[in-house]
């Protein structure tokens, strides 16, 4: 209960970990604009690309423990979003490196917030779900046997989050999120890569060749919606948090046929052809779309984006990105 009452009257520092990846760029931006930029540390391997004058930065490793416990120690850090994660994709390439990243950096995570009473938010994904799993309107509550290394780590991960606070108390929350489509970064790693790919390609060359079948319908959102999601899972009462798993949350599900459509309307002259590589064997083992009464009832989860308006507003901020009429 104090805890609580702390967090919401004085907040103290934010580590991002991965923050120059594809949700940490957003989120870091996000964090700086609610709570002010001097409160938000970020961190990653890779400098961010747009520094955009976002608070602190450290080019650290956090899955060696140590770094983290200087991060934490030096800024006096009480929240880590702890976003250092290698995604579907590469999962596949590199096996080892994929359960050692995602898995390391998050028992250093939990390791120190145990240590030092700190909150914790961690990225969970669609990809815990696998062929056995209901594939419309999957529950939260459901099999959970993923086919990937990817989903491996996050089944894992999740776990591994709800004993660290069934057995230390540690005030860790995730959501599972679904492909996440941002114009200020682009993708890289991963199966809903493409939905984001084809937004800078229909803009560019006005064709695109997509590494998935023009139906393979897959949970998608803004990134907007997944910002304000996790921002707001954070601040809700923890009294209101029923799981530390991740939370199924839901806004789009399309095919990259559908959401080719979509882009047609406003570039007539787009084309979209299809070559399904590796990656297709991934796309078929997720759900087509997810059921997310839960979040919805704990914690009054609510996306605004549909697929209108998303593209809309994805072509407008990226033709200023890139500079096209
Ligand atoms: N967007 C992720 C991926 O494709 C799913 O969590 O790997």
């Amino acid at each position: 209960m104090l805890k609580t009452v702390f967090w919401c009257e004085s907040l103290g520092n934010i580590l991002v970990t991965g923050s120059s990846g594809q949700i940490g760029t957003d989120l870091t931006e996000a964090l700086a604009k609610k709570f002010g930029k001097e409160k938000i540390i970020g961190a990653d391997r890779k400098e961010p690309k747009n520094r955009n004058d976002l608070g602190k930065f450290e080019k650290t490793d956090v899955t060696r423990k140590e770094n983290l416990e200087k991060l934490v120690k030096e800024n006096n850090v009480e929240t880590i979003y702890d976003l250092a994660s290698l995604l579907s994709a590469t999962g596949e390439k590199k096996p080892d490196l994929a359960w050692f990243v995602n898995i390391s950096a998050l028992k250093n995570s939990l390791d120190l917030a145990r240590e030092n009473s700190i909150k914790v938010f961690w990225p969970s994904s669609i990809a815990v779900f696998g062929p056995s799993t209901p594939k419309q309107n999957t529950p939260q509550q459901t099999i959970l046997e993923p086919n990937t290394m990817y989903g491996i780590t996050k089944v894992s991960g999740e776990l591994l989050c709800n004993y660290y606070f069934k057995k230390y108390n540690v005030d860790v929350r995730s959501i599972r999120y679904p492909g996440l489509i941002s114009y200020k970064t682009e993708a890289g790693g991963g199966t809903t890569d493409y939905a984001v790919e084809i937004f800078y390609e229909a803009l560019k060359n006005k064709k695109y060749e997509c590494f998935l079948k023009e139906d393979s319908t897959l949970p998608m959102m803004y990134m907007p919606d997944a910002i304000n999601g996790t921002i707001k899972l954070m601040e809700t009462d923890e009294k209101n948090i029923k799981t530390r798993l991740g939370y199924n949350i839901s806004s789009l599900s399309f095919s990259p046929e559908e959401i080719a459509n979509e882009i047609k309307k406003h570039i007539p002259e787009f084309e979209c052809s299809y070559k399904p590589d590796e990656r297709q064997r991934i796309a078929d083992s997720w759900p087509q779309s997810i059921d997310d009464s839960k979040a919805r009832e704990d914690w009054n989860w609510k996306p605004e984006y549909d697929l209108e308006k998303m593209t809309v507003d994805m072509l407008e901020k990226l033709k200023i990105k890139l500079g096209v009429k």
